[in-house]
Parts: C-alpha cells; structure tokens; sequence
C-alpha cells in the first residue's frame, strides 16, 4: 500500500518539498506520496482528526502553522519547545508525535558544504531574534558555540537570549561591525535578502579572512549579503541546503530509509529559484 505523507502550510502552492521527496522516492524506488496541503487556520483541527484516522504516516509544517500545531499534537519533543515550532509530524497508531527538524537542516548543511566549520569556532554571529533564530541558536548551542546575539529590535533579542540561556551576548545591529570581528561564522536568520536588500550599515572587509557566512534566505539563491562575503574573499553556504537537510529525518521516519541529499537533489531544487 502507497505510504502517505504531506506539507501543510497556508498558502503552500510555493513549497518545494513535494519535489524533494519525490526525487527520494524515485531514487530508493519507494511506493510513497508527498502531497502539498493548503490549511487554513481554522481547518487545522479538523486535519488533525483526519491525522488520527491513520490516512497518513506524517507530514511537515510550514508557516503558518508551525506554533499552532504544538496544542493539537498528541506529544511534542523537547527539543521543539526549546525551539517553540514544530515542522515535523509523525503518525503511530492514531496518535500525532511533533518535533522539530530546522536546527538539524542549519547543522546538515555547515557540516556538508563547510566541514569542520564548528572546529575552534570562538563565536558565531546571528543576525534576527525570530522563529528561525530560535531553531538556530538551539543549533549552534548543541555544539557548545558562543554566540553573538544582534537584531534589529532590542526586546526581542534580550527575551530570546534569556529564554534560552547559554553563552549569548547582544549587539546592536547598527554596531555590528565592532562585534563582528570576533565571529568565525556569520548568520542571517531574517527575511533581509529576499528582494536585493541587504544590511546596509555591515562591512564585511570587518571580519577575519576565514570566516564562514551563510544565509537561511535560499531565494535568491546568493542574497546580497553572501554576494558581498564573496566579494570579501570569505567562504560563504546558501540557504538552499537546510531547507534539503532538514526534509531527511521526516522521510526516514515515514518510509524507513534515511536518505541522504546528493548534488543531483540539490541541481534538481535549484533550477526552481529564482538566481
Ligand atoms: P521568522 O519566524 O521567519 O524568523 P519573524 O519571527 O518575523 O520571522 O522574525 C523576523 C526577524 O527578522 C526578526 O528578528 C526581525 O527583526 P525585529 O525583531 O526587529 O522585527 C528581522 N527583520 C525583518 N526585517 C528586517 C529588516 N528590514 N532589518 C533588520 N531585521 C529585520
């Protein structure tokens, strides 16, 4: 029997996901469906009961969806309140398990296209205090790395820092060239470089020369501030990677294998985006 699984996100017509794990199911000769689900908020209950009826071996969660679903799930990792969103679902016997695989992503790709990047790593600076910071400071701190805190809006970054505790120092982000010398590895975890925007005031000929900058925006595919790092001489790793890495547990989980995110998978996702 065709083993099923899903994305629900509102709107979800964009999502890449259904293609990722199509790829999968044709390269491990898996008889699966990944199917893209449009919910709306107040249909997610009612998806959930279907969820319990067993249609189903799991899906993933995409915005906006990813803080609602913690009420709704039968059982939540640990991990994924740490985290505060849960992208992954998996069904067992009626009952829906949520946990969160996007700091798994963040790691998979470093580990993949800047290995040893983590060695002797004094600091890592993020850039943005929001959901997808959340997941990747947890990241960074599995990893015993300091981190440099800067974001836009004070507030946040300190209500972050202290929710999470760690090593976690705060900068400003219109003084982040004073604090960005002492990072080995840069971060961009907000939506700036989406439409050729870029931090204006960041000098990036401010950073040691073998510093390590990466992007979680992955379309396009070499934002502003990775043109910039590459201008600078500086190692840089798009977003489109976390997005691959982080599809690998839930696939595992659903249909039993562990597949594993080749340079055919990735040309595969990137001749989809915009360059
Ligand atoms: P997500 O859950 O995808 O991370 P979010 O919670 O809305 O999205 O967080 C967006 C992050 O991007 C925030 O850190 C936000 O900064 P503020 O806390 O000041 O709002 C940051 N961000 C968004 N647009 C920005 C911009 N133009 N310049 C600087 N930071 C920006």
């Amino acid at each position: 029997m065709t083993r099923k699984a899903f994305v629900i996100g509102h709107p979800i017509a964009h999502s890449r996901s259904p293609l990722i794990h199509g790829t999968w199911f044709a390269q491990y000769g898996i008889d699966g469906s990944y199917e893209a689900i449009d919910v709306a908020p107040d249909a997610l209950p009612d998806f959930f009961n279907r969820l319990r009826g067993g249609e189903f071996a799991g899906g993933n969660v995409t915005i906006p969806h990813k803080e609602a679903v913690f009420a709704l799930c039968d059982s939540v990792d640990d991990l994924a309140k740490t985290i505060g969103a849960v992208n992954t679902l998996v069904v067992r016997e009626g009952k829906v398990h949520g946990y969160n695989t996007d700091y798994l992503g963040f790691l998979g790709n470093l580990d993949d296209k800047a290995p040893g990047w983590d060695k002797d790593l004094k600091a890592a600076l993020v850039i943005g205090a929001g959901g997808a910071a959340r997941a990747i400071l947890v990241a960074l701190q599995s990893r015993n790395i300091p981190i440099i805190l800067a974001n836009r809006t004070r507030r946040s970054a300190d209500a972050l820092a202290s929710m999470l505790g760690g090593k976690i120092s705060l900068c400003e982000l219109d003084e982040i060239n004073c604090a960005a010398p002492l990072a080995g590895l840069v971060v961009n975890t907000t939506s700036v470089g989406m439409h050729g925007t870029r931090f204006e005031n960041f000098d990036l000929n401010v950073l040691g020369s073998d510093t390590t900058v990466t992007d979680i925006v992955y379309s396009p595919l070499v934002t502003p501030l990775l043109a910039d790092a590459q201008a600078a001489g500086l190692k840089t790793v798009d977003g489109l990677g976390m997005l691959l890495h982080q599809a690998v547990p839930g696939f595992a989980d659903w249909f039993g294998v562990r597949p594993t995110v080749t340079p055919e998978l990735r040309a595969r996702i990137e001749a989809t985006l915009d360059h």
